[in-house]
């Protein structure tokens, strides 16, 4: 577990919403501005409902404007996601330390009585999952220039995540609603460090939105083994989408299609990934560059995760610093198969994912090598991780 150094001082100068002394609980908190709840109430006009832009497996999502006029993103911790209130700080330090362009900022939170609220910048153009893969219900029109901008802007919030923080974080919940969007559209990952927020015997993968599961690494979903290369799985599923404009996992498609990344393999061997780009387009893209992006979506989600590249290096792959079509590219682990396995295997002990629950405790520095043990029942499985405090 991380320590910092006890002295206290906040962002936000003192709290006086009441409820209990954050003095008597935490005196080592830094860099974290406290709200109060009165101050949230007042921003979100009573939480009213009209103002709920959102609605995750930790809680729900709310619009509102702060005291000094900005206005933010105010996501309200759902009953089983809270934790103790040092615990909760601890962890609001580390987040609120990291800054990047490519990453959502928090400005504070509010731990009032049995509240725990963090307080993120709005960002206006929501989730890419609502305006890239949200149908026709998105007016905004991404072209191939704003796509490339926001796969090498994730890319590189990822790789900051991975490789510049210390210790590194494994964001675990890579996905096309956690990616969100500017005024100019530049991505901001968001929910980083969400993971370390909530108590340790809840699961952090939501399953309710369907594809969900299509951005999880066959290693982790299957033996919960949780390395960056889980996130660099779910990237590679994220770019694929981005390319594509369509979601990982379409039941409504014609089957063999409804698997994108099954999809992009297909025709990556018969040579025609081009036919792959969104149609959306119509036809106005870098036909070279747009085949590359599907091939690093490919080299991501190889099946063996000591195969896949690192961020950093995917980086240097999207902004043409590195070659990609040398590097030969193995079959992806597929979801499909996954699914295969479990319905061949509902009588075997498979962990469920929707009842998924992780246990995570600590040790070494190098995440990519830990060794992850799990032990699998029917309905939920534990493992157990080296702890570098980066997942
Ligand atoms: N900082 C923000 N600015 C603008 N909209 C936001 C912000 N944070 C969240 N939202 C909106 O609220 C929605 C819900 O966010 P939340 O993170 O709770 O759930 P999710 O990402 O959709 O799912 P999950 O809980 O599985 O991660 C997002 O999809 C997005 O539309
Ligand atoms: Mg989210």
């Amino acid at each position: 577990m991380t320590c910092f150094p006890f002295s206290f001082s906040r962002k936000g100068g003192p709290n006086r919403g009441g409820g209990f002394d954050v003095d008597d609980e935490v005196s080592g908190i830094q860099n974290v501005r406290l709200f109060s709840y009165k101050e949230l109430r007042i921003a979100t006009e009573d939480f009213r409902p009209a103002n709920k832009i959102g609605e995750g497996v930790f809680g729900s999502v709310f619009k509102g404007r702060l005291k000094d006029g900005k206005i933010a993103a105010i996501k309200v911790l759902s009953a089983e996601s809270r934790q103790g209130v040092k615990e909760f700080l601890t962890e609001i330090n580390v987040i609120s330390e990291i800054e990047h362009e490519n990453l959502v900022e928090l400005y504070g939170c509010c731990v009032e009585e049995n509240h725990r609220i963090l307080v993120y910048n709005y960002l206006e153009n929501n989730s890419l999952a609502q305006t890239l893969l949200g149908g026709s219900h998105s007016n905004v029109y991404f072209n191939w220039r704003t796509r490339c901008k926001i796969c090498i802007g994730v890319a590189r919030g990822l790789s900051f995540l991975h490789e510049e923080v210390r210790p590194h974080i494994v964001h675990r919940d890579i996905k096309a609603s956690n990616i969100l969007l500017d005024r100019d559209l530049s991505p901001k990952i968001s929910d980083f460090g969400l993971a370390k927020l909530i108590p340790p015997n809840m699961t952090h993968v939501s399953t309710r939105v369907a594809g969900t599961i299509g951005y999880l690494a066959p290693e982790y979903a299957i033996r919960g083994q949780l390395t960056r290369k889980a996130d660099i799985y779910s990237f590679g599923v994220l770019l694929v989408e981005i390319v594509s404009g369509r979601c990982n996992t379409n039941t409504r498609l014609p089957i063999g299609e409804q698997y994108l990344l099954e999809r992009t393999w297909e025709l990556y061997e018969q040579k025609e990934l081009v036919g792959l780009v969104d149609a959306a387009l119509n036809g106005e893209f870098d036909a070279e560059q747009a085949c590359k992006f599907l091939k690093i979506g490919l080299l991501c989600t190889q099946d063996a995760p000591k195969l896949r590249p690192s961020m950093s290096t995917v980086v240097k792959m999207l902004t043409g610093e590195m070659e990609v079509d040398d590097i030969q590219i193995t079959k992806p682990g597929l979801i499909s198969d996954f699914m295969d396995l479990k319905v061949r295997d509902t009588q075997k002990a498979m962990p469920e994912i929707n009842n998924t629950s992780y246990n995570i405790s600590s040790g070494s520095d190098n995440l990519d090598n830990s060794t992850l043990s799990s032990g699998t029942t029917a309905g939920t499985f534990t493992f157990t991780a080296p702890d570098d405090g980066s997942i």
